[in-house]
């Protein structure tokens, strides 16, 4: 079933918590994906004020990601994530045999946000994912364990260094998301692209602009670009208009000051936030990116 972040649902839900909550103590419990994840904490973050409330996490995409950091929202009918709060769950349980029946398109997009981890602080996680990605593919539970546990710490880490995305530390979690955002956009979130595949193209990209602006190697691209190809994830948004890319990506809101901001790799395992990125230059990634070709690849 498709659960989305409705704003109607969530006020379904406080209404129903409501009408349950006579007296009780209540405790939200987010048994799901990262749809539910979000839904469902923001809740808890809005219904009196804030209750507690425990993530359980049932998608690799969450376990590894989603359910870790407190950002908890619904959509609005004009964007993505428009209503939402910093609201941290008490507890996040991450059951690796939750994931045993998850079809493999959910999976590749977990793989997804697990390379972002490796490129942007872990470079030993990143060696790990190329050498063990058929095993990961297949579910292998001893695999999936070390990549959800290595991704859960380095977003727990960033997360509390900036908790509520002040300091610019948490931007770094962008990385691919500033094009990928735009790609989903692009889409009418269609499901043309899951969110794994969009941001797996937005890394793509954003390694782009690295290369142009001399900030990566040809030879690091090309291992990112070549493990995203070999867990079965998009690389190229080809049946999509770059105008309509570049156009999505200037409504984003990670725009500071008026200043688009990218994250770009240096190296696997090291990022850099940079402001200012000249429009040739973003142009130039996504005419790549939908026209099928990136150098090096
Ligand atoms: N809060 C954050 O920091 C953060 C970070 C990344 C993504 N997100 C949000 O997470 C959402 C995407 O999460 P997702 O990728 O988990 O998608 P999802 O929650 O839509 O789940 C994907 C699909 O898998 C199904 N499913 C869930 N668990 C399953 C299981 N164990 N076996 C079989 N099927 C299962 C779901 O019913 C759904 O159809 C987006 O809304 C995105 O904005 C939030
Ligand atoms: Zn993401």
């Amino acid at each position: 079933m498709q659960i989305l972040k409705k704003v109607n649902l969530c006020i379904d839900l406080i209404n129903r918590i409501a009408k349950y909550d006579k007296m009780k103590r209540v405790c939200v419990i987010a048994f799901g994906g990262g749809v539910v994840g979000d839904l469902a904490g923001f809740v808890a973050a809005v219904y009196k004020r804030g209750v507690p409330y425990v993530q359980l996490p049932t998608t690799l995409l969450a376990q590894a990601d989603s359910a870790i950091g407190g950002k908890v929202a619904v959509d609005l009918k004009i964007g993505k994530n428009l209503v939402g709060a910093f609201y941290q769950p008490g507890l996040v349980i991450s059951e690796i045999d939750f994931l045993s029946t998850l079809p493999g398109r959910q999976v590749r997009a977990g793989i997804a946000e697990i390379i972002k981890y490796g490129v942007i602080g872990d470079a030993g996680l990143f060696g790990f994912i190329e050498k063990n990605i058929q095993k990961l593919l297949r579910l292998d539970k001893k695999a999936l364990e070390f990549v959800v546990e290595r991704s859960s710490r380095i977003k727990a880490s960033v997360v509390a260094k900036d908790e509520r995305d002040t300091l610019g530390i948490r931007a770094v979690l962008n990385y691919g998301h500033t094009i990928g955002h735009a790609v989903e956009t692009a889409t009418g979130y269609s499901g043309t692209y899951s969110h794994g595949e969009a941001i797996s193209i937005g890394m793509a990209a954003a390694n782009h602009i690295a290369v142009e602006s001399g900030l990566l190697s040809g030879p690091q691209n090309t291992r990112i670009i070549k493990l995203l190809s070999g867990a079965g994830l998009p690389v190229f948004a080809k049946r999509l208009s770059a105008a309509g890319i570049y156009a999505a990506h200037l409504r984003d809101k990670k725009f500071i000051h008026g200043k688009n901001r990218f994250v770009l790799p240096i190296k696997i395992g090291k990022v850099k936030v940079v402001e200012g990125i000249p429009e040739k230059t973003i142009r130039k990634a996504i005419n790549l990116i939908c026209g099928g070709r990136i150098d090096g690849h």
